[in-house]
Formats: C-alpha cells, structure tokens, sequence
C-alpha cells in the first residue's frame, strides 16, 4: 500500500468584516506580500504536502492577479471558486472537489488564509506527531491567562478553571474520508476538530505557536509583520 499522502486545504472565501479593509482580509499585504500568499508559498516550501487547494468565493476579484505574480505556485495549487456562506461551508466544497484527488486515507491539513505566521516546521510537527494516528488531530495553544466569565452587564461572574484548556489553532489535520463524513454530518461548525468531536471522537492537541495567530483585526496587521520579518 502507498504512504499516505498530505494534501492542504485553504478556506478562504470569507469577507473578512472584522478587519474592514477595501479587499477581503486574506488579500492584505503583511510585509509586502498578501496574507494568503504568504500561506501558499509555507505549503508550497514544504516537502511534506504534495498539492494545496484553496476555496474563494465564485465573485472572488483578487485571485486571478495574485497567482498571476506567483508563476512558482501555478504547480503546486488549484482554486476552487466556489466558496459557502460560511467557513464550514467553504471547507465542504473543497472536501467535495478533492474526492477526484485524495485516497480515503491520505491527509487533508485544513489551515485559515489568515493565519500567515505558519512555518514549515509547525507543518512537520504536526504530521510527525499524528503520523501513526487513528484520528488525528490540530495545532492549538494552551491557555495563559486567568480566564472569566463575563455577564451581559460586563462583570465577573466566575473564573473558569483554566487547567486543561487549549485554545484552537489550524492546521487541523484528518484523514479525507474521516473529515468528509464528519463535515458532511454536521450543520455548522466554527472548526474541523468539532465536527470530528460531534462523531465522538477525540483529537490530538499539537502544540502550536503564537506566530500562528489568526490576523483578524486590523491592529494584528503590524504583529504579524514583526514575526514576518522575523522580528518577534
Ligand atoms: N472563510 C471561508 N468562507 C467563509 C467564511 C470564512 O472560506 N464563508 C475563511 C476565511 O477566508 C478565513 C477562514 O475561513 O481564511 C477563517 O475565517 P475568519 O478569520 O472568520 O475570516 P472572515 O470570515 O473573512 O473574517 P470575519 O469573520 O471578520 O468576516
Ligand atoms: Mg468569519
């Protein structure tokens, strides 16, 4: 039987509301270079994943340039134009689109467009670490701070127990036929990890990194180019 192979998955038809920039959040330059391009070229740099599929949306008007300035990636990455009205409904569309592609065993990273601080190391802990991994699992970091509970008044009204929370990063790694039945199984969901929880499953916490981050606001733009140019 062959090795299972490593395929990524790039959702990245969302608007990007929160950020409130001309272009949707994943066109952003961070040091010089658009957020997602950033993504591609890590996943293009690694030896590990043997093709990237990225989802935009059927209206997306930034695409077609950006690849254009990247003939290096025209190889290694197919668009999908085809995006859903949610995240979970952008990553089943490639799920459904790489049925043509992947083996029921191999490996599907799925990783935020906005997350551009991702290194091929981070890559490689992962998929080392779920290697020979019944389930499989994700990057994630656990808590620092003290955590609360606040009202809709904005008081305390508890601190919640910090021990044993994580919190979430991508890429979120399973295996193709795992991932499909579960994404397709459940309505909505914010992460992959949930959707292979909802079928009673437990996947492995990965420890990520906080250069990994999801820009989504627009006072994250000036962090992640520090940890772009190696800065921080
Ligand atoms: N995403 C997607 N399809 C959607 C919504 C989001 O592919 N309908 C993608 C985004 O492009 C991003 C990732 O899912 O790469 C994480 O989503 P988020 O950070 O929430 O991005 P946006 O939804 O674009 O931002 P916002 O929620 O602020 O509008
Ligand atoms: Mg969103």
């Amino acid at each position: 039987m062959n090795p299972p192979r490593h395929f990524a998955l790039i959702p990245a038809a969302g608007v990007g509301a929160r950020m409130g920039s001309g272009s949707p959040k994943q066109y952003v330059p961070i040091a010089g270079k658009p957020m997602l391009l950033h993504v591609l070229d890590t996943f293009a740099a690694s030896p590990i994943i043997t093709h990237t599929f990225v989802v935009v949306s059927a209206e997306d008007g930034h695409i077609r340039q950006m690849m254009a300035g990247a003939p290096h990636l025209a190889e290694r990455v197919t668009i999908i134009f085809n995006g859903g009205a949610t995240r979970h409904g952008s990553v089943l569309k490639g799920l459904r689109v790489l049925s043509d592609h992947a083996d029921a065993d191999d490996w599907v990273l799925v990783h935020d467009a906005a997350r551009p601080g991702l290194t091929t190391e981070l890559i490689e802990r992962l998929t080392d670490t779920l290697r020979d991994d019944t389930v499989g699992g994700l990057l994630a970091l656990p808590m620092i701070d003290t955590l609360k509970r606040g009202g809709d008044d904005r008081r305390v009204q508890a601190t919640v127990p910090r021990s044993g929370l994580w919190a979430a990063q991508t890429p979120q790694m399973f295996r193709y036929r795992l991932l499909r039945r579960a994404m397709e199984q459940v309505d909505d969901v914010t992460d992959e990890s949930s959707a292979i929880e909802a079928l009673g499953l437990h996947p492995k916490l990965v420890e990520g990194s906080p250069r990994n981050f999801k820009v989504t606001l627009p006072q994250d733009v000036p962090l992640a180019e520090l940890y772009l140019k190696g800065l921080a």
